[in-house]
């Protein structure tokens, strides 16, 4: 790869370094991304599985459906991409990651600083009284009934048709208004929110790197395209970073 010495230089003396993560850093490590040919919603139905209509109309189902991801991803490992952006946050103080996965690799890894913008499968919640639930990793089952009010339990993850927990995306917004660099990885675009946080960040004077196969709807904002395998480009990248 080539980077010029003056980006390194940049590198270094940008302050408020932030990332903004997409399924497809998690793919090195096998869990399936969301688009693409071989994405989950190639092979299912969004409108089925991931909406609270469907979690009302068929709630067994969509456990189901949330059981096996989460059976998959306790399977799976952080990939060198993730440990990368751990270390960065080893060596910057001022680095954080808002990541859009729910699969929990960014902390993993060892990430501490990361805001998980679309929840964590492992974690779940009672619909009516709020109470949470870990998921038993051990037997990967958790009861459908709250133990507290009767109610639903769901996955504590963000669901089509569901709005962002407000405090949580004035945090982001923040934090790309103050970044100086953005480091957008492995995400298409195609969920409005995470774009506006990267457009946000661009007008606010960031410096924009995209890392990811191929363009997308962040691509207009990025002022550096890195064309590739995350898992090869941002352990470089973060070497860079003192
Ligand atoms: P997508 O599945 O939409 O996109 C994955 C992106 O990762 C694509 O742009 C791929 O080109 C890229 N990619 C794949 N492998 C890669 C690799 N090894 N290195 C770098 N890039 C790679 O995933 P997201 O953009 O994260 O939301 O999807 C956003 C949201 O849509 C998800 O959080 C989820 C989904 O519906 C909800 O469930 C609310």
């Amino acid at each position: 790869m080539q980077i010029s010495p003056q980006l390194k230089n940049r590198f270094k003396n940008s302050k408020n370094i932030l990332a903004l993560t997409g399924a497809g850093i998690s793919a090195e490590s096998g869990v399936p991304t969301f688009r693409g040919k071989e994405g989950l919603w190639k092979q299912y139905r969004a409108e089925d599985l991931a909406t609270p209509q469907a979690f009302r109309k068929d709630p067994k189902l969509v456990w189901e459906w949330y059981l096996w991801r989460m059976e998959l991803i306790s399977t799976k490992s952080p990939n060198p991409a993730h440990f990368a952006l751990a270390e960065l946050e080893k060596k910057r103080s001022d680095f954080y990651l808002i990541t859009q996965n729910v699969d929990g690799l960014h902390k993993k890894s060892g990430s501490e600083k990361v805001m998980e913008i679309h929840g964590n499968i492992f974690r779940n919640r009672c619909i009516s009284c709020a109470h949470f639930y870990d998921s038993d990793l051990s037997k990967l089952k958790i009861s459908i009934e709250c133990a507290n009010c009767g109610n639903l339990v769901r996955p504590d993850v963000l669901w089509f048709g569901e709005s962002y927990d407000t405090e949580l995306l004035n945090q982001a917004v923040s934090l790309a208004e103050r970044s100086e660099l953005a480091l957008v990885i492995g995400s298409s675009g195609a969920v409005g929110i995470p774009v506006e946080l990267a457009r946000i960040a661009k007008e606010n004077g960031a410096f924009v790197i995209e890392i990811n196969l191929d363009p997308s709807g962040y691509s207009r904002y990025a002022d550096l395209f890195l064309q590739g395998k995350a898992g090869e480009i941002l352990p470089e990248i973060v070497s860079y970073f003192v």
